[in-house]
């Protein structure tokens, strides 16, 4: 089978059907990430994929190469897994995808089943096969929606693991033979048409993106009414009709999928002529939400100009080297506005950030971009800085100013440490 992309997705998707004992072939354009996948070095941060890739390529079963005509001929199945990023209009970008599926279809030597990982706006997986017809095909193509909901940060217990795998097709039988391969798996696997399966993905991460805004609403009235929104996510979290995951007030989502899905499925919805009001709002508070970080600085220090401040973490969440649509971009973007000289640190994103963002001062280490700065603001929880020695970080900052954009801290041991804390929606 082929894999097409060989990013988040992509490579993992490839790592565990290969260590499934499938004969996996990964194209991707980018040569440079296809030399470094070939000396088995993973080009994004992701917990534990060295190790598979390594075993499964040495194994043979597992190779990369930047040539469809070495992938997609013999091949039974071709997985699109390729960015669909946010396009000029807030719609999904369908220009990889449309041109892997021409690529797949020049290469073509036999009959193949097409399988779209990607997420896509609903009947993408039709203009796929009309691309495929286009460039000449000559042999028989079924294209299968399969969307993806792995984590970055989890990816290979999230696919090794799936709470469900969604297969859509027009014709049963192709979504059977996709089903087939996941059977190793023993995950609840279901079957719908092409729309209904592409909806799924669309619809879950809305509905996770809702549940932020949610409780960042909510956190946004505890602050006025002395409640505490942690402890008010945990006393809902209990009740089983809702859960306690996806229900933590902070400086909002971010990432490779909340910001765009979201924003593309309700420009879809207005082509088809209905007006998302929740998903709208879903966005707004969104937006909102990365910016009461800085107003809260703004009330603990008055002007920023010249003060300097740390920014723990970069990436979008913990686990990653991710740093598309992160808070932390906007975040460091409206201090340097005001006149902040602002540092980061990150475990993972240091290098990734610098070459979106090269106007901060990067640094090593959580006490390093805490010495002599003004405040520092908790910008994504990776579990190290929940571990800091709370009194050495005071010790190395000129004013001990902290803006918990993640509420990771208590607030009351920090009080008591003789810092002036902010969390967000608890006093
Ligand atoms: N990242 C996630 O956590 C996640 C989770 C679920 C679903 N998704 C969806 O999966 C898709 C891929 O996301 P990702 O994060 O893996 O993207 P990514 O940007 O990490 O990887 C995409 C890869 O595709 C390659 N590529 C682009 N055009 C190509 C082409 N024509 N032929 C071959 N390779 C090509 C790129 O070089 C890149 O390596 C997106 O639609 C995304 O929304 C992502």
């Amino acid at each position: 089978m082929a894999v097409v992309g060989a990013g988040y997705v992509g490579l993992t998707t490839a790592a565990c059907l290969a260590d499934l004992g499938n004969d996996v072939s990964v194209v991707d354009i980018d040569h440079e990430k296809v030399r470094a996948l070939r000396r088995h070095r993973i080009p994004f941060y992701e917990p534990g994929l060295r190790e598979v890739v390594e075993r499964n390529a040495r194994a043979g079963r597992l190779r990369f190469t930047t040539s469809y005509s070495e992938a997609i001929p013999g091949a039974e199945f071709a997985f699109i897994a390729v960015a669909t990023p946010e396009g000029d209009h807030g719609e999904a970008d369908l220009s990889y995808v449309q041109r892997a599926a021409a690529c797949i279809a020049e290469s073509l030597d036999g009959p193949l089943v097409v399988v779209n990982k990607s997420t896509v706006p609903i009947g993408t997986g039709d203009i796929v096969s009309e691309v495929i017809d286009q460039h000449g095909a000559q042999f028989p193509v079924e294209v299968v929606s399969n969307p993806e909901f792995l984590r970055e940060g989890s990816a290979l217990r999230d696919f090794m693991s799936p709470d469900r795998v969604v297969i859509g097709a027009h014709h049963r039988e192709a979504a059977e033979q996709v089903a087939k391969l996941y059977e190793p798996l023993a995950a609840p696997t279901l079957i719908y048409n092409l729309y209904t399966a592409e909806m799924v993905k669309y619809a879950s991460n809305a509905f996770l993106a809702a549940r932020i805004s949610f409780i960042n609403e909510i956190s946004r009235i505890c602050e006025r009414v002395d409640a505490d929104a942690k402890l008010v996510a945990e006393g809902m979290g209990l009740d089983k009709r809702i859960g306690s995951q996806f229900l933590e007030a902070g400086i909002g989502y971010g990432g490779s999928c909340f910001p765009k899905d979201v924003k593309a499925l309700a420009v879809m919805a207005e082509q088809y002529d209905y007006h998302p009001e929740l998903l709208n709002a879903v966005m707004d508070i969104n937006r909102d939400q990365r910016m009461l970080a800085v107003e809260k600085l703004r009330e603990c220090l008055g002007s920023l100009r010249g003060q300097v401040v740390a920014l723990l973490g970069l990436a979008f969440k913990p686990n990653t080297d991710d740093m598309r649509q992160a808070p932390s971009l906007d975040i460091a973007r409206a201090l340097l506005k005001r006149g902040a000289v602002v540092r980061g640190y990150d475990p993972a994103a240091n290098d990734r950030a610098r070459t979106i963002l090269p106007e901060l001062d990067y640094r090593a280490n959580a006490y390093s971009a805490a010495r002599g700065a003004d405040a520092l603001i908790v910008v994504t929880e990776w579990n190290e800085f929940r571990q800091l020695d709370l009194m050495r970080l005071k010790r190395a900052m000129r004013r001990a100013v902290v803006v918990d954009g993640r509420n990771i801290y208590d607030p009351a041991l920090m009080r008591r440490l003789g810092f002036v804390y902010r969390g967000i929606g608890r006093q």
